[in-house]
């Protein structure tokens, strides 16, 4: 979308007081050199304020330490209701909504998956959790109407070497992620590293869903893919927040859907699948991770 000119002496946009020349006149300049040359820019919509980075930190303390919580708590016998309660419980307690709840229907506070569950798996008292399981615990927060998302895997007890790799590697790709968040550089250079990382292991990347902004919504441009090519996709630019999850799978890169539910995403092949996410701003130098 072509940019408004701004007049050059007003209050800038972006809210900080400064005059526009002062402030992101060079920015919306640079910006502009890229989309002549045709490439996908970021709209002002998609950059946050100072205000709104405070606010998505804050929402991003509490998905945090609900995380921590289900860190501490989380063990073989249990059932993923009872992670369910723990978000339900410790995002209320500290002022917070859980963001999935009600989400286009979706009838829970967070979502379980579990082994070869890609994501949007869907706690239930009757889903225990047993010795070997690996299980992503996706958790998002709305507070003052910001919005933090990330999610972590936990590993009970005794799992696979083969399946304990997957999580690490998965984390791996996920770190690379972060570090090839570099500012005037493109989305897809980051989403190659990082699918790179997972091929080079001999795992595969799903393709179909992927990361988001996110911050005034739970859900905002651009979508994040981690299978894209370097030089493609959105330019980075300081002050958008999106998050990095890739879903790396064993095998198959082939997805379902359960059609009971409507939600949970499983492999096609049955093999196991690791996520794991971030939510970070991008920065002049590189990007600050909001939520972990
Ligand atoms: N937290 C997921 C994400 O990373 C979205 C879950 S939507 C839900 O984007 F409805 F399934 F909860
Ligand atoms: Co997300």
């Amino acid at each position: 979308m072509m940019m408004k000119k701004w007049q050059r002496n007003a209050p800038c946009w972006c809210g900080s007081g400064k005059k526009y020349k002062m402030c992101h006149e060079a920015f919306d300049e640079r910006i502009l050199s890229y989309e002549k040359k045709g490439r996908i820019v970021p709209d002002r919509s998609l950059i946050k304020s100072e205000k709104d980075i405070e606010g998505i930190k804050k929402s991003a303390v509490i998905n945090m330490t609900v995380l921590d919580e289900i860190g501490e708590k989380i063990h073989a016998g249990m059932n993923t209701q009872e992670i369910d309660d723990i978000v339900a419980t410790t995002t209320a307690k500290m002022g917070g909504i859980p963001a999935d709840l009600n989400y286009e229907g979706y009838p829970k506070n967070v979502c379980t998956s579990i082994n070869d569950q890609v994501c949007h798996g869907i706690p239930s008292k009757d889903v225990i959790l047993k010795d070997g399981d690996i299980i992503n615990v996706d958790c998002s927060t709305i507070l003052d109407g910001y919005f933090s998302d990330s999610s972590r895997m936990f590993m009970i007890g005794d799992v696979d070497p083969e399946w304990k790799k997957l999580v690490e590697v998965t984390k791996e790709c996920m770190e690379i992620g972060i570090k090839n968040v570099i500012p005037w550089h493109f989305m897809g250079d980051m989403g190659h590293a990082v699918h790179q990382h997972a091929l080079d292991n001999g795992y595969n990347v799903v393709k179909e869903i992927g990361g988001h902004g996110c911050g005034l919504e739970f859900h905002e441009d651009p979508f994040v893919s981690y299978v894209s090519k370097p030089g493609t996709e959105m330019l980075m630019v300081p002050g958008m927040v999106f998050t990095i999850e890739p879903m790396v799978n064993m095998g198959t890169d082939k997805i379902f859907i359960d059609e009971d539910n409507g939600w949970t995403v499983y492999t096609d092949d049955g093999l196991p699948s690791a996520q794991w996410e971030v939510e970070v701003l991008v920065t002049e130098t590189g990007c600050e991770v909001l939520c972990s």
